[in-house]
């Protein structure tokens, strides 16, 4: 097809994600190389944001990757996960090396879906303890989410994301869902600080626990760090104290790694940092750097055994997910993170992570910037009308930042259509190959259209 064929039909007909479709029709995207990608007009990018939506971890242009799924494909394409196959059994022995608190893999293919597996385990497990009998009180299982934090687009993941911006008009919403506050120092949800809170946004969730009734939470999901809702690393402390409170009323607690998990913060998961191990992680995204569409379900031994122990249809966990058993995307995964051993990505995303955040620590002299903060190689810029207030930026000046940076070819990404009032965290997240000369290009053009739309 020819360019200008191609760009018609695109916007003729391509039906855009997150997109109102006024104006002129953005990019379409042709090729990568590392962490360069080129528009159909030839248009050079520096891509701060490993594919728009943190996933594209090992940068583009990994042949390894092609060929080994292009071998995988022509020997067998498919078939149901029901039954195994090859690469598939080659990436669970690869990753488990790396997981030594959990022992199975549950393949999907999207974060979402992946995350609607973890509930249904989850919903399993208390109905199979025997709570699942309609007797408590209010009715059945609620599992607790948290606010600013996104699961997914399906109605299950979005009954548990706590961003109203996203949820809006999508209702009515699941029941079995109950939201605690965020854990986010820059934006109390209490209006205290770090250093005299006692951790006040951990005592919520043992509150909402004991509101909703014990004997009624089926779980508990968090994102280890919060990507979308703002790029917010919790607390120190607040993790090991929220296991602490599940695991003292015997709830499973799951952790939704789809951004972080698989190297993105200098660890495998994210939760390493924390000192805790979920009883469920899903992950999704980095799984096969997004070469393929592939998440996994990880769980520990324990809740595996619970969920084959039950009698009649609870013997067994009653769930399918079609492409879960795509030998391709299982061939994917498996090479990715052949590739982030071999190259040691984990590490280097923890040293370039700490050099990327130094860097963009230099916005801090901007009035407009109020805070910036991250792990890893997810870093954000928390962008406001006054530091003093903290009154997060109008949307429009952030997107109109994050597009002079488009404009001076470096892509960053941008919380957006999520908090009412405040979609002005600009996200960088590039691939873990990211050079320091890269970091300089990409602080350079944050500083440079900072200035150029905002002044000062
Ligand atoms: C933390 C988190 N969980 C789940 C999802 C949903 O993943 P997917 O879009 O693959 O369904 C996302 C997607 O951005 C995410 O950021």
């Amino acid at each position: 097809m020819d360019p200008q064929s191609c760009r018609k039909a695109d916007s003729s007909n391509i039906w855009h994600h997150l997109t109102r479709h006024t104006g002129r029709p953005g990019p379409v995207m042709a090729r990568g190389e590392g962490l360069r990608l080129w528009d159909l007009d030839g248009r050079e990018y520096l891509d701060a944001t490993s594919g728009g939506v943190w996933c594209v971890n090992v940068g583009y242009g990994r042949r390894e990757i092609a060929s080994r799924v292009a071998e995988q494909l022509a020997l067998m394409p498919y078939y149901v996960g029901s039954a195994g196959n090859v690469p598939a059994a080659q990436f669970s022995e690869r990753l488990l090396r790396h997981a030594p608190g959990h022992s199975r893999l549950y393949f999907s293919s999207s974060g979402s879906e992946a995350n609607e597996k973890a509930y249904k385990m989850a919903r399993l497990l208390w109905a199979v303890r025997g709570a699942g009998d309609g007797g408590a009180p209010g009715g059945g299982p609620v599992i607790l989410y948290r606010d600013r934090d996104y699961h997914g687009t399906t109605l299950g993941a979005l009954s548990s994301t706590g961003q109203e911006e996203r949820r809006a008009g999508f209702g009515p919403f699941l029941p079995g869902f109950a939201e605690v506050p965020r854990a986010f120092c820059y934006r109390c949800a209490f209006g205290l600080s770090r250093a005299s809170c006692g951790l006040r946004c951990a005592a919520a969730v043992d509150e909402a626990v004991a509101r909703e009734g014990p004997g009624r939470i089926a779980g508990a999901v968090f994102e280890t760090v919060t990507a979308g809702g703002g790029v917010i690393p919790p607390p120190e402390g607040y993790l090991p104290e929220v296991a602490r409170i599940l695991r003292g009323h015997g709830i499973p607690l799951i952790l939704d790694e789809v951004v972080t998990g698989m190297g993105r913060t200098g660890r495998m998961f994210a939760f390493e940092h924390y000192g805790v191990t979920p009883d469920i992680v899903t992950l999704a995204k980095g799984v096969a750097s997004a070469y393929m569409p592939i998440s996994v379900t990880l769980t520990t031994e324990g809740v595996f055994r619970a969920l084959q122990e039950g009698e009649g249809p609870f013997s067994y966990f009653r769930d399918i997910s079609t492409y879960g058993g795509s030998a391709g995307a299982a061939a994917a995964a498996d090479e990715n993170l052949a590739i982030i051993e071999r190259e040691g990505l984990v590490g280097r995303a923890g040293e370039m992570g700490a050099a990327l955040l130094d860097a963009l620590r230099d916005a801090l002299g901007h009035p407009n910037v109020g805070d910036v903060r991250g792990l890893g190689l997810l870093c954000g810029a928390d962008l406001v009308e006054s530091r003093e207030t903290r009154e997060p930026l109008a949307e429009a000046k952030a997107a109109a930042v994050v597009a002079r940076m488009a404009e001076l070819g470096v892509l960053a990404g941008r919380t957006n259509r999520s908090i009412p009032g405040g979609n002005s965290v600009i996200n960088f997240a590039p691939a873990y190959t990211v050079t320091r000369e890269d970091i300089a290009v990409i602080r350079g053009a944050f500083l440079r259209a900072l200035g150029d739309v905002l002044g000062g």
